[in-house]
């Protein structure tokens, strides 16, 4: 039932189909739309938020996605160089994004929806002013405004054979109905943008939610912020699966406020050779080791140091994503073109986007396993000070080991490092070996 629902979704429409191309007659010259009662910008596109939820801080969360957009966009070889790049932000508040991804990212068309109808004026607002200066004689429409819960929508263009090439979901919560509707709607090759603020499920206080909602089951450990990333990657995993393709994550974000966690997942066509990431995590509390575990491992699962502890010192938290968190080379690119673009040194809300990226990228080394462990942990096992966060990271890497910061963790680090030999080195560096 599955394959014959995803069938159509592999044939790539030539031409839109209505309403995302409106018949010339039918066009109609939008009312001049009244100057912003209260005026916000970002990277100079300036916006009424009115009174949609809209949160500044979750500025670099939209720049992430206009960057990545914009590489997609760029990197697209389709068979039609003509084909429109096409953009849908199904829960859009102010519709901020739409216009962003009109503005900045070059979609040919957005789709913006919002469940709440009240907020028709606002959004509409917002992007009439973008259509009459970039383009007063379009021939198509560059934009469309609508109020439906966003899996009908989303399940209303995939029935209509109405393809995007990036979908951006920025919900509330832990809902996730819309995952597989989403994946349906989106072009093989597309980009998902997908969104979670459960952190109860992250932290493992909401494990029937996570199960529900991600196929997960979480229980507390060290890095649940990770944790809420690579669960909400998981969700994706199991619904492209589903529908016979597989996701590749291109950049994974949490940001604190909120807290959030955001994924950037590209749809690949075809079920994946294995489910070599897609596992388990185990984390042993007695000696701070995490490791991963495939399906096929499901009755091995423990630690080294097993003989000698509780069993009950052994978290299994899953299945969800277990390789890396982004793409090395499309972060790259984005920080490239944050660069040429004069965003990446700015502080916006406390955020440098070179910064940011340059610790994604360090994140996205393969041989980095899940999870962080944070310096104090670190100190209070090895009985030490804690180490300063630079020097342990390259005595780590002197050692062979792969080490960096996390981005989610300002006292943390990821290693390739067993936590006995990590232990080790802060000792050393502490001189007390
Ligand atoms: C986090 S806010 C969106 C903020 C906006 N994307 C931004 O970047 O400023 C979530 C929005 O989703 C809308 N919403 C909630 N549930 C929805 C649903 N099931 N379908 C469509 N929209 C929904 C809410 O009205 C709200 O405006
Ligand atoms: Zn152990």
């Amino acid at each position: 039932m599955a394959a014959a629902a995803a069938a159509p979704a592999l044939s790539f429409p030539t031409t839109l189909h209505p309403p995302l191309h409106q018949h010339p007659r039918r066009r109609r010259r939008r009312r001049g739309a009244e100057p912003p009662a209260c005026v916000y910008s970002e990277r100079g596109i300036t916006f009424d938020p009115g009174s949609a939820f809209y949160r500044s801080d979750s500025a670099a969360g939209r720049d992430l996605a206009v960057l990545a957009a914009t590489l997609h966009r760029r990197r697209l070889r389709r068979p039609d160089p003509s084909a429109p790049f096409l953009c849908l932000d199904a829960m859009c508040g102010c519709g901020v994004r739409a216009l962003r991804y009109l503005a900045q990212a070059g979609a040919d068309f957005v789709w913006a929806n919002d469940a709440s109808d009240a907020l028709r004026p606002v959004i509409v607002n917002n992007l009439s002013r973008f259509e009459r200066a970039a383009a007063p004689e379009a021939m198509a429409r560059r934009w469309v405004v609508s109020h439906l819960d966003a899996t009908r929508l989303l399940a209303e263009r995939f029935l209509r054979r109405e393809y995007f090439d990036v979908i951006d979901v920025d919900s509330f919560g832990g809902d996730a109905a819309y995952i597989r509707a989403a994946l349906l709607a989106l072009r093989i090759g597309g980009l998902l943008y997908l969104t979670s603020t459960d952190w109860r499920s992250a932290r493992g206080y909401g494990s029937r939610s996570s199960l529900s909602s991600y196929g997960a089951y979480i229980r507390p450990v060290p890095y649940p912020n990770e944790v809420g990333l690579r669960m909400l990657i998981g969700g994706a995993v199991r619904e492209a699966a589903i529908l016979g393709f597989h996701i590749t994550p291109l950049f994974s974000y949490y940001a604190y406020h909120g807290p959030i966690f955001r994924v950037m997942v590209q749809l690949c066509y075809g079920k994946q050779d294995g489910i070599s990431n897609y596992g388990f995590i185990c984390h042993c509390k007695s000696c701070g080791q995490s490791r991963t575990f495939g399906f096929d491992e499901l009755g091995q699962i423990t630690c080294g140091c097993a003989d000698k502890t509780d069993p009950s010192s052994i978290t299994v938290v899953g299945p969800l994503w277990i390789g890396p968190l982004h793409d090395t080379t499309f972060l790259t690119e984005m920080l490239s073109l944050a660069t040429e673009w004069g965003w990446a040194n700015t502080i916006e809300n406390g955020v440098t986007l070179e910064k940011l990226l340059d610790t994604m990228i360090e994140e996205s080394d393969s041989r980095l396993p899940p999870g962080y462990i944070r310096l104090d942990e670190i100190a209070s096992r090895a009985k030490v000070n804690s180490p300063p966060l630079g020097t342990l990271i390259n005595s780590l890497r002197k050692e062979g080991y792969a080490a960096c910061r996390s981005h989610i963790g300002a006292n943390a680090i990821k290693t390739s490092c067993p936590i006995d030999a990590c232990l080790e080195v802060a000792r050393e560096i502490r001189n007390l070996r």
